[in-house]
């Protein structure tokens, strides 16, 4: 894992097309990708969207960080939170999530929500580290028929 102080610093800048086959690569590599069509919609919504917007973490001219940011009109909301196994534990996540943060501030978010897996503790240790607590709240849902 390379030491934070010996990598170049971390340069984040919003999502182009010619991103995708190492955005995909990542998504793949770090689990956070169910199945590629629903990424796919996904991401294209996204773009869709001003309200939305995918940023990716470069380490030099390598991609190896990702996070999607998605505003609700109330609530800003995390997804694809995503960095390259090789980097992680230096500090990639945190700068990819405040950088998120201040997005979504700027465009009037008063919070941001995340749902995370209760078995997922590493993740829940992550987002714990960076000032986030649980609240007590079921999440109930529908799926639609396909
Ligand atoms: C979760 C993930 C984004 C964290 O990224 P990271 O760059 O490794 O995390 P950072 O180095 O920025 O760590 C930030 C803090 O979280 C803590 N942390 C990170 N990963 C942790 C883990 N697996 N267990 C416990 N704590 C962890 C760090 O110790 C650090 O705390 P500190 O600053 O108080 O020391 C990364 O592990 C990952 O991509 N996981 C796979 C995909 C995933 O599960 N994404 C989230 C759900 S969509």
């Amino acid at each position: 894992m390379p030491d934070e102080k010996s990598s170049p610093p971390l340069a984040v800048r919003e999502y182009r097309d010619s991103d995708h086959a190492a955005v995909w690569a990542l998504w793949e590599a770090s689990g956070v990708m169910a199945a590629p069509d629903r990424a796919q919609r996904d991401l294209e919504f996204c773009q869709a969207s001003v309200d939305n917007a995918l940023f990716v973490g470069l380490r030099g001219p390598r991609i190896a960080a990702t996070i999607m940011a998605g505003l609700d009109g109330h609530r800003g909301w995390f997804h694809y939170v995503a960095v390259d196994p090789d980097h992680h534990g230096t500090g990639l996540g945190r700068h990819m999530v405040a950088h998120a943060e201040k997005w979504l501030a700027g465009r009037g978010a008063v919070k941001v929500e995340l749902m995370i897996s209760e078995t997922n503790l590493a993740v829940l240790q992550f987002y714990k580290s960076l000032g986030y607590g649980p609240e007590p709240r079921v999440v109930m849902s529908r799926e639609f028929g396909s």
